[in-house]
Parts: structure tokens; C-alpha cells; sequence
């Protein structure tokens, strides 16, 4: 079953070429229309003005992610929010406000409670992104979109959280199409940028021999910090998540610019920062923020692209994915932060699997 391959989760994230394509099919043959989300999707769409994101873990980094999408492409406003805090909150509902859950399992014991809680407020409008299909939260949906990943056995998700990605890009698309924002020479740009996604993680996943390099210093770290920007500080956000779900190091993730407040306190030699700074309108910023860990004698790995033009010298490791995609870009690169993850996961030998203490579906409060 598993193949040329020692665990599910090391199978996982390099099947992600193929879940992402499988993903994105949808949108390449059936074109950005909302009947790829329903038979009542036009109709739920255009009585809709704004977007609620409810997840839980990985899925709320996606949810994260979308939100720049939505909002960018779409001209949507979109709050994201934690589901096990929507679901204890005083909340003002909105009946014109979609409510979309995303969930691999699609069984989330509070992802499936704040929807309800949503309905019971008034909120009449809802889609479930899933994996998993006929599960529960697609059941309690109007609209329903199932990525394509396949059965994710691995603990840590890798492929779902891709392709969630996939499908949120698919829906900010066509939520910008049918609000007007999106024309058909931007369309045509967009599927263009899907087809060659899976070449794109590809090269990505070319790059395991030097992030496994990098993996053996860091499994000897007790502590790690992950820093992004913009649209990459979820990508950070999941990288942080992925190590200390599956080596039990601990590791946080910030937003670059929010070092100074509080965080470069921690920084010294026995701090390693893991910074996602593909070449976008943020890279100089982010090279600040770089400086000011190597300043405190901060170790720096850094995950850019080709466009990008530092380059790696004392305290400062590079490694490139092969070019920039753009308003992609958080998709390739996660494939980076995961392998850093399964790597340093190996050199420690702990369960890369089945992490202690966690489960694959949390059916619990
Ligand atoms: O099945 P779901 O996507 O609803 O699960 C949500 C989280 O429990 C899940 O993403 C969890 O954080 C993963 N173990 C992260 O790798």
C-alpha cells in the first residue's frame, strides 16, 4: 500500500501533483461556473455579499488563505474564523453572509456545531469543502464542492490542505467572474496558472534531498520560529503546526512584521527561523525582517523562489523553489514546510503517522 514509500504521510505529500490536478479539474473542464458547487449555487451566490470561513487546524489555514483570494479576485469581504470559538460566541448573523465550512474528514465534532449554530442564528446560506464524501458537513450543506485528495491516512494533513486550496482558489474565481471583477483574459490567465500548478509542487517536491539536509540540524532544536507575509503567513502558520505535530519541537509562526513586538525577544543562536519569502510585493519587507534576526545572531532558512536575488552566506541557508507562481505561490510552497517537517520527524524517530495525543478526525469537543 504504501509503496516506494516508508510512511502515509511521506506518500501523501508527494501525491499531491496529482490530487492538486485531480482538484483543479473541476474548474479546467467544467470552467469557473458555479454549478461546479451545486445546481442551487448561482442563485445562493448572487443572493450573498459577504463570506464567513469556519474550520478548525489546517483547515483554518486554508480558510486564511482564501481570505486573501476572496478578496483580491472576488471583491468579497470574508472573515475567517476559528470553528470551537464561532460556536461559544455572542454572534450578530447575517442571512445574506455565506457560511462555508472546509474539513477533510468533513466530521469536525466543531466545525459540524458552529454551522449548526450558524443556521440557528439565521444564517441560510452555507457550503461544506470536504474531502471526505457523503460525510457530515456536506449533509448539512446547501452547497457542497469535494476536493480530490483521496483518503489521507497520515495524521498531519498534507494533500487536503493543498487541495482545499485548490478548490478556495477555484471559488474566489468564480465568485470574481460572476460579481464582474474577473474578465475572460483574467480567466484564461487563471487556468493557465492551475494547469502548470502540479509541475510547480513537483519541482517542489524535487527539492527533498536539501531540505533533508536541513532536517538533521533541526532535529536537535528545541524550539522553532516560522515567519511569512502576506498571503505566505498561513503558509507559516502550517509549517509551525506540521513540526510540532509530528517531531514535538515547538514552534510558532508570526506574521514578519510583527517580530519586533514581542518575538525577537527569542531570538538568539539556538533560535532557527524558517522564513517563507517567495519573490512577491512583500520580499523587501521580509529581507528587513530578516536582518533584524541576523542582527540578534538568529539562524535563518529561508524558502524563496528562482526570481528572488539574495542569496545564502553565514547564518543564512537558501533553498529555491524553481520559479515564482504568483498568486499560487502559498500552494507551492507548503510542500517545502511539510518535508522540512516529515524529515526532522525522521532523524528524531518519533511516529510521523500517528502522533501521540492526536487523531485523525476529531469527533470530540
Ligand atoms: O478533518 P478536518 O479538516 O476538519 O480536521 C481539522 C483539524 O483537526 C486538522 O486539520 C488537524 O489540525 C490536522 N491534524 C493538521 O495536520
Amino acid at each position: 500500500e504504501l509503496g516506494p514509500y516508508s510512511h502515509f504521510m511521506q506518500k501523501e505529500i508527494h501525491e499531491q501533483p496529482k490530487a492538486v490536478s485531480d482538484t483543479a479539474e473541476v474548474f479546467m473542464l467544467g470552467g469557473f461556473e458555479p454549478e461546479n458547487f451545486g445546481s442551487k449555487a448561482r442563485a445562493v451566490f448572487n443572493d450573498c455579499h459577504s463570506i464567513k470561513i469556519l474550520a478548525c487546524g489546517t483547515s483554518y489555514y486554508a480558510a486564511l488563505t482564501a481570505k486573501y483570494w476572496l478578496e483580491a479576485i472576488a471583491r468579497i469581504p470574508t472573515d475567517v474564523e476559528i470553528a470551537s470559538e464561532y460556536r461559544y460566541r455572542s454572534v450578530i448573523a447575517d442571512p445574506k453572509q455565506l457560511v462555508i465550512t472546509i474539513s477533510q474528514s468533513g466530521e469536525t465534532l466543531d466545525t459540524m456545531e458552529a454551522l449548526k449554530y450558524a443556521q440557528s442564528l439565521g444564517h441560510r446560506h452555507s457550503l461544506a469543502i470536504c474531502n471526505v464524501m457523503e460525510s457530515a458537513l456536506p449533509r448539512e450543506s446547501e452547497l457542497v464542492l469535494y476536493t480530490r485528495a483521496g483518503a489521507e491516512v497520515g495524521v498531519a494533513s498534507t494533500k487536503a490542505f493543498t487541495t482545499q486550496l485548490v478548490a478556495l482558489f477555484g471559488l474566489a474565481v468564480t465568485l470574481g467572474k460572476l460579481r464582474g471583477h474577473v474578465d475572460a483574459a483574467q480567466t484564461q490567465a487563471y487556468t493557465e496558472e492551475l494547469r502548470q500548478l502540479a509541475g510547480s509542487i513537483q519541482h517542489a517536491l524535487n527539492l527533498e534531498p536539501q531540505i533533508a539536509a536541513w532536517a538533521q540540524q533541526f532535529a536537535h532544536k528545541a524550539n522553532a520560529l516560522f515567519l511569512g507575509r502576506g498571503i505566505h503567513y498561513p503558509i507559516a502558520l502550517e509549517g509551525a503546526l506540521k513540526l510540532k505535530e509530528i517531531t514535538y519541537i515547538h514552534a510558532e509562526a508570526y506574521p514578519a512584521g510583527e517580530l519586533k513586538h514581542g518575538p525577537l525577544a527569542l531570538v538568539d543562536e539556538n533560535m532557527p527561523v524558517v522564513v517563507i519569502a517567495p519573490k512577491d510585493g512583500l520580499l523587501d519587507k521580509v529581507k528587513a525582517n530578516m536582518q533584524e534576526v541576523a542582527a540578534r545572531g538568529g539562524e535563518l532558512f529561508v524558502f524563496t523562489d528562482l526570481d528572488s536575488d539574495f542569496n545564502a552566506s553565514e547564518g543564512v541557508h537558501v533553498i529555491r523553489t524553481p520559479r515564482h507562481m504568483g498568486i499560487l505561490s502559498p500552494i507551492v510552497h507548503t510542500i517545502p514546510v511539510q518535508l522540512l517537517s516529515y524529515h526532522t520527524a525522521l532523524v528524531r524517530g518519533t511516529d510521523v503517522d500517528k502522533p501521540r495525543n492526536l487523531a485523525k478526525s476529531v469527533t470530540v469537543e
